[in-house]
C-alpha cells in the first residue's frame, strides 16, 4: 500500500515532500521517510508511526536540496520498524527509491542478491529493487550522448524481473537533478510545473502547486528534471505525455471545532446526503438525473442484470443498494466482494452493467474488479467520492457522491451518500423501466426527506455516549438487522471492530439462532436495528430470544412501542421513513457508538491502528 511522492526543481524539496506525505498518509501510517539529494549527496530521513514523528525527527534543519522522494508505509512484508521504512537503498547507495506496491517474487531475487553479495538493511519486498537497479546500472555503460540512457536502461532491466505491483521513485546519487518514476498496478501522477515537476501516488499533494498532470500507465516510466520530463513505454519507447488539468478539489480540511475528524464526518452526514442529491431530482420527470454515465437511456434500459462491487463499508452499501434496485428497478443484482470478484470467473451476460462502488476511488481490489470487468467487454460504472481517482478514470463512466473530503479511516459519511446514490439509481433505473410516475413523485418526497431525518438522529449523540460508558468493556457485540437494516447491522458492527478493537458481529437477526446465539451472555451487549417495517415483529420475537438468555440489548427503533421498551435495556429512537431509506438514518447511532466506545477506550479514532483510510494493496 504506501503513498510516495517526488520532487526536483529549484525549490526546496523537503517542503514539497513533508506537505505530500501529509495528504497521502491516508494510504498508510506506519512509518515515513523521505530523501533529497543535497550537494554533501543523499540524506535519508525515517521515522515510524506518523508524519508528525518524521518532521519531529528532522528538527529545525530539514535536509536541503532540489531533488527529493518520500513515502508513508502501510506496512506489507516486514513489521513498521525504521528499517522497514522507505527509501531503501541499492548497491553502496548509488541508488535510493521509494515504492509503493507488493513484489510476488521477492524472496527468490532477495535470495539471489544475498548470492552475489548484496547486503539487505530491511525485511521488505521493496529493497531488492534498489539493488536491482544498482546492479543493472553497474553492468551498463556511459552513454556519453544520452547520459540518461543509462538510468533508463537501469530500471527497466530491474523492473523487467519483477512480479506484482510497482509505483517507484528512484534517485541516483551520482545525478542530483533527475528523478525515475515508474509504474505497473500502483497509480502514480507527474505534475508539470514552471522549471519543476513533482510526482505522487495520487493529484492531492500536487494541488497548489500545478494544475497539469499525467496519469502515467502501467509499464510507463518518467525522467523528471526541473525543465523536462521524458515519458517512455516499455513496448513503444518515448511517447508525448497526455498532460490533463488537475480536477482535484483542493479544499482545505481542518476539524472545524470538533475533538476528530470522524465525529465531524459523522456531524456532516444531512449536508453530504444533500450534496449528493443536488441537481439529481427531476421533480418533473419524477425520477433522477446522472450526468456522467456515458450511456445513454436505450442502454441502460437494456441493463438485465447489475453487479455491485467494493470492499469493506463500500461492499455493505452495495448490499442496501441490492435490496434497493431490485425492490425498485425489478432487476437481478449480485454484490461481490471486489476482492473475490477480480479472481473469480462468474458467467456474466452482455446486458450486465458493473458498479464499483468505493469512497476513496483507489482501492487495488475495486480497481482490479473493474478493470477485470471492463476487458472482459462489460460496462463498468464507478459510484466514487474523489474525483479524478484511479477508479473515476477506470470506469466507463459514473456517479460523484460530492460528500466532501473524508478524513477519519472509519467511513461515515461516504457510506449513507452511497446508499442515498443507490437509492437514487434504483430510482432513475426504475422510472426506465416499470415505476409508475406517481411513484416516482413519492421516492423523490421520501429522499427529500432524508437530510433532515439525519440531522435528527444526531441528537441521539448524549444517551449514545452514556450507552458507550455502560458497555465499554464488553468484548464482544452482537449487531441483528434484519432486511434494509442487515447491511446496517454489518456496518454497525464493522465500524465498532475497527476503531475499538472490540470483536463485534453483524448479522440477519432470524439468522441469530444458526450459531451467533451461543455468544449470548450477560456480558455480551446485542444491538438490534429495528425501526419499523416488515420484518418489525420478526425482529421484536428475536429480541426475545436473546433476552431469554440474559443478553442486555440496545434498540435502534423509530418509534413507541412498549413491547421494544421492555426487552431493551436501551432503547435509541431515531425518526421514522420509509423503510428502503431507512438504513441511512438508523446507521447514524452505531457510527456513534463505536465513536464513543473507542474513545472511552482510548483509542485512535481517526487513525485506528493496522488500517489505512486507502487500500492500495491487494
Ligand atoms: C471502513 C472502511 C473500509 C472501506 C474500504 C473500501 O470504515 O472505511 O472498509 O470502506 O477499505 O474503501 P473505499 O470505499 O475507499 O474503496
Amino acid at each position: 500500500m504506501c503513498g510516495i511522492v517526488g520532487y526536483v526543481g529549484s525549490s526546496p524539496a523537503g517542503t514539497f515532500l513533508i506537505d505530500g506525505l501529509r495528504r497521502l498518509e491516508y494510504r498508510g501510517y506506519d512509518s515515513s521517510g523521505i530523501a533529497v539529494i543535497s550537494d554533501n549527496g543523499v540524506a535519508v530521513n525515517r521515522a515510524v508511526g506518523r508524519i508528525d514523528n518524521l518532521v519531529d525527527s528532522l528538527g529545525s534543519e530539514p535536509p536541503q536540496g532540489g531533488t527529493g522522494i518520500g513515502h508513508t508505509r502501510w506496512a506489507t512484508h516486514g513489521p513498521p520498524t525504521e528499517a522497514n521504512a522507505h527509501p531503501h537503498r541499492g548497491g553502496n547507495g548509488e541508488v535510493t527509491l521509494v515504492h509503493n506496491g507488493v513484489i510476488e517474487n521477492f524472496q527468490p531475487l532477495r535470495d539471489e542478491l544475498i548470492g552475489k553479495g548484496y547486503t539487505f538493511q530491511s525485511s521488505t519486498d521493496s529493497e531488492v529493487i534498489a539493488h536491482l537497479i544498482a546492479e543493472a546500472l553497474g553492468q551498463l555503460e556511459e552513454d556519453e550522448a544520452e547520459p540518461d540512457n543509462r538510468y533508463v536502461a537501469a530500471v527497466q532491466q530491474a523492473i523487467s524481473r519483477l512480479r506484482g505491483t510497482y509505483g517507484l521513485a528512484v534517485l541516483f546519487d551520482d545525478c542530483p537533478d533527475m528523478l525515475i518514476a515508474a509504474r505497473f498496478g500502483s497509480p502514480l501522477v507527474v505534475g508539470v510545473g514552471r522549471g519543476e515537476h513533482f510526482v505522487a501516488s495520487d493529484a492531492s499533494p500536487l494541488a497548489g502547486h500545478t494544475d497539469r498532470i499525467v496519469y502515467l500507465a502501467d509499464h510507463q516510466l518518467a525522467v523528471l528534471r526541473a525543465g523536462s520530463l521524458t515519458v517512455l513505454h516499455r513496448d513503444s519507447g518515448k511517447i508525448r505525455p497526455d498532460i490533463q488539468l488537475l480536477e482535484t478539489e483542493t479544499e482545505q480540511v481542518t476539524l472545524d471545532g470538533f475533538d476528530h475528524y470522524m465525529l465531524k464526518e459523522i456531524y456532516e452526514q444531512p449536508v453530504a446526503i444533500r450534496n449528493a442529491m443536488r441537481g439529481r431530482l427531476d421533480d418533473q420527470n419524477a425520477t433522477a438525473i446522472f450526468g456522467g454515465l456515458n450511456l445513454t437511456p436505450q442502454q441502460l434500459r437494456s441493463v438485465d442484470r447489475i453487479i455491485l462491487t467494493g470492499c469493506g463499508t463500500s461492499w455493505h452499501s452495495a448490499l442496501v443498494g441490492e435490496y434497493l434496485l431490485e425492490e425498485f428497478a425489478r432487476i437481478p443484482v449480485e454484490v461481490e466482494y471486489a476482492s473475490e470478484l477480480r479472481y473469480r470467473n462468474p458467467p456474466i451476460d452482455p446486458g450486465t452493467l458493473v458498479f464499483g462502488i468505493t469512497q476513496s476511488g483507489e482501492t487495488a481490489d475495486t480497481l482490479a474488479a473493474l478493470v477485470e470487468t471492463k476487458r472482459k467487454g462489460h460496462r463498468t460504472l464507478a459510484i466514487n467520492n474523489v474525483v479524478g481517482s484511479s477508479i473515476a478514470q477506470a470506469a466507463d463512466g459514473g456517479v460523484y457522491l460530492h460528500a466532501g473530503p473524508e478524513i477519519g479511516v472509519a467511513s461515515t459519511k461516504a457510506y449513507t451518500s452511497q446508499c442515498c446514490t443507490l437509492a437514487m439509481l434504483a430510482l432513475y433505473f426504475g422510472r426506465l423501466r416499470h415505476l409508475s410516475y406517481e411513484a416516482g413523485q413519492t421516492y423523490i418526497k421520501n429522499l427529500r426527506l432524508l437530510p433532515a431525518a439525519v440531522e435528527q438522529s444526531l441528537s441521539c449523540d448524549v444517551q449514545v455516549r452514556q450507552i458507550a460508558e455502560k458497555y465499554q468493556s464488553a468484548s464482544t457485540f452482537l449487531y441483528l438487522g434484519r432486511q434494509y437494516n442487515f447491511p446496517t447491522a454489518l456496518e454497525g458492527a464493522l465500524k465498532l471492530k475497527e476503531i475499538s478493537y472490540i470483536h463485534a458481529e453483524g448479522y440477519p437477526a432470524a439468522e441469530m439462532k444458526h450459531g451467533p446465539i451461543a455468544l449470548v451472555d450477560t456480558d455480551t451487549p446485542s444491538v438490534f436495528i429495528v425501526p419499523r417495517g416488515t420484518t418489525y415483529e420478526k425482529v421484536i420475537a428475536n429480541m426475545e430470544e436473546v433476552k431469554a438468555r440474559g443478553g442486555p440489548i440496545i434498540a435502534v427503533t423509530c418509534q413507541a412501542n412498549p413491547a421494544i421498551d421492555d426487552l431493551a435495556d436501551d432503547v435509541i429512537r431515531v425518526p421514522a421513513i420509509p423503510e428502503y431509506l431507512q438504513p441511512i438514518v438508523s446507521v447514524v447511532p452505531l457510527q456513534l457508538l463505536a465513536y464513543h466506545v473507542a474513545l472511552l477506550r482510548g483509542c485512535d479514532v481517526d487513525k485506528p491502528r493496522n488500517l489505512a483510510k486507502s487500500v492500495t494493496v491487494e
